[in-house]
């Protein structure tokens, strides 16, 4: 039996995870609710809170998966990219416990954290998980990216972003509506109340299978910056039909190339990871394009979408089988190509 720990505290949630033999045990995660009130996250306050939150998160997982420390087989960690403070605290807390517990470390990279969530079992007769070669669509706060999947750990990014990532597009535009942070998710729930063509906002043409988004972000700002100069209460008026029209043009620029990489490809299995995935226009593209197109989907469940250790523990666990350990004097990494 193979029984992994995984951590993850790359960004504002600190989180932990067992799973065993590739069935997940305890997920739990301690959210950060500090930085609402900034507007985004502050990375000195969340290396204080993921310094207080690790232990009783990764003491809440054992239990709750109903096993001991010393029933662990190896300890899984993410070691980047993300917020140095953030990391370190992960990184260091995984380093004394598997020092102390004389078990192997095994180190993740945060973006194979997100697409192999999709091999989570939720217990031992699932059998959702996704048949390599598959595409993954990778859209979170910081990347958009489309990700050729070969196996656990082979994966190719085969297009992805030139300057903003989707989620900072929704976070941005939410923003200038004065829609609070993170934007994205209060966008989606306005959307659903709106009118997707009331307005047309610019499509970047963006050659192969990148990705651009703040051509998209400048003409939402001059569209508020002109109509607001009319009529003050713009912004109020219309926020539905603003959402609505943003989330549309985002889902379409996003749809857009992977439709063209996965026709190319000739690849029919089509996977979404990362916090936009929680999207509910871009869930219902991805049905869309299963029944147009034959796709075969793989949407994760809401608590894989954000960041999460399950999603860490599996990529350990994956790791684990190969005996690719890492050394104790492994450093965390801001900021990574895959
Ligand atoms: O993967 P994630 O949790 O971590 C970062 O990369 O930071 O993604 C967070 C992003 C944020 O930009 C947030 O606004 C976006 O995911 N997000 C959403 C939704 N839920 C989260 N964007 C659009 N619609 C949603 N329902």
């Amino acid at each position: 039996m193979i029984t992994i720990l995984g951590i993850e505290s790359s960004c504002d949630d600190t989180a932990a995870a067992v799973i065993q033999d590739g069935v997940l045990l305890s997920n739990v995660i301690s959210s950060q609710k500090v930085h609402e009130s900034y507007g985004g996250v502050v990375p000195e306050l969340a290396s204080r809170a993921h310094q207080q939150n690790i232990i009783p998160v990764v003491d809440q997982a054992l239990k709750k998966a109903g096993i001991q420390k010393e029933d662990l087989s190896a300890i899984a960690f993410t070691r980047g990219p993300g917020l140095m403070g953030s990391l370190l605290v992960g990184t260091s807390f995984a380093k004394g416990l598997s020092t102390a517990l004389d078990i192997p470390m095994v180190d993740v990279n945060h973006l194979h954290g997100h697409v192999l969530a999709h091999f989570i079992k939720e217990d031992k007769d699932d059998n959702h998980q996704p048949q390599f070669p598959f595409l993954c669509l990778l859209v979170s706060g910081g990347n958009s990216q489309i990700i050729l999947v070969k196996s656990y750990k082979e994966m190719e990014i085969i297009g992805q972003t030139i300057d903003d990532a989707a989620g900072e597009a929704f976070d941005k535009c939410a923003k200038v509506m004065g829609l609070g942070y993170p934007g994205g998710p209060v966008v989606d729930r306005l959307a659903k109340e709106g009118d997707p063509s009331k307005f047309k906002l610019n499509k970047p043409h963006v050659p192969g299978y990148d990705y651009s988004f703040s051509g998209l972000k400048t003409s939402f700002l001059y569209l508020l910056r002109d109509e607001l100069k009319k009529d003050p209460d713009f912004v109020d008026k219309n926020k539905e039909d603003l959402c609505a029209s943003l989330q549309k043009t985002i889902i379409d620029v996003l749809m857009e190339q992977l439709r063209r990489a996965a026709k190319d490809l000739n690849i029919k299995e089509v996977a979404v990871a990362g916090g936009v995935s929680a999207n509910s226009g871009l869930r219902a593209a991805f049905e869309d394009h299963a029944k147009r197109f034959g796709w075969k989907i793989h949407i994760p469940p809401f608590g894989y979408t954000t960041d999460n250790a399950a999603m860490i523990a599996i990529t350990g666990y994956y790791k684990y089988l190969d005996n690719e350990f890492c050394a104790v004097d492994a450093a965390p990494y801001s900021r990574v190509v895959m």
